[in-house]
């Protein structure tokens, strides 16, 4: 059997690059409940990601995001965006990198840390929304 070469992409991650989901296209008219802005010191690319947070279940109801990455950061972050919708705030904060790259199938090697961006971006979006509702958080 002939074997993968180290920079081929899975199906999934094609499709969610080519399809990508929930991208935030008017950042204005969103009026997200947490917003978070990552960059990755390697590369120098960018994330937003905004959630809308369904207040008295502590559920995050809609997780949009925008980059300026690459496109395993795109397929990646599309596919945490589905992953994180119905999810408590607490189950999305622990959904890892190695989860998003498991979900999709695998990334080849060097392109991990783009799988990380969309990861520190949700996370900061949380850590946005319990700071907005003066809420500690407490792991
Ligand atoms: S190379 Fe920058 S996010 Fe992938």
């Amino acid at each position: 059997m002939e074997k993968k070469p180290e920079w081929a992409y899975s199906d999934k991650v094609k499709d969610h690059f080519e399809n990508p989901r929930n991208v935030l296209n008017d950042e204005g008219a969103y009026n997200a409940d947490g917003r978070g802005i990552v960059g990755n010191i390697k590369c120098g690319d960018e994330m937003i990601v905004a959630i809308k947070v369904d207040k008295a279940k502590g559920i995050i109801t809609d997780c949009r995001w925008k980059t300026y990455g690459c496109a395993s950061a795109i397929a990646s972050t599309s596919m945490l965006s589905e992953m994180a919708k119905g999810k408590t705030l607490e189950e999305a904060y622990k959904i890892t990198a190695k989860d998003i790259v498991d979900e999709l199938g695998g990334l080849p090697g060097h392109k991990i840390h783009c799988s990380v961006l969309g990861h520190d971006g949700l996370r900061a979006a949380i850590d946005d929304y319990y700071r907005r509702n003066g809420i500690n958080r407490t792991p």
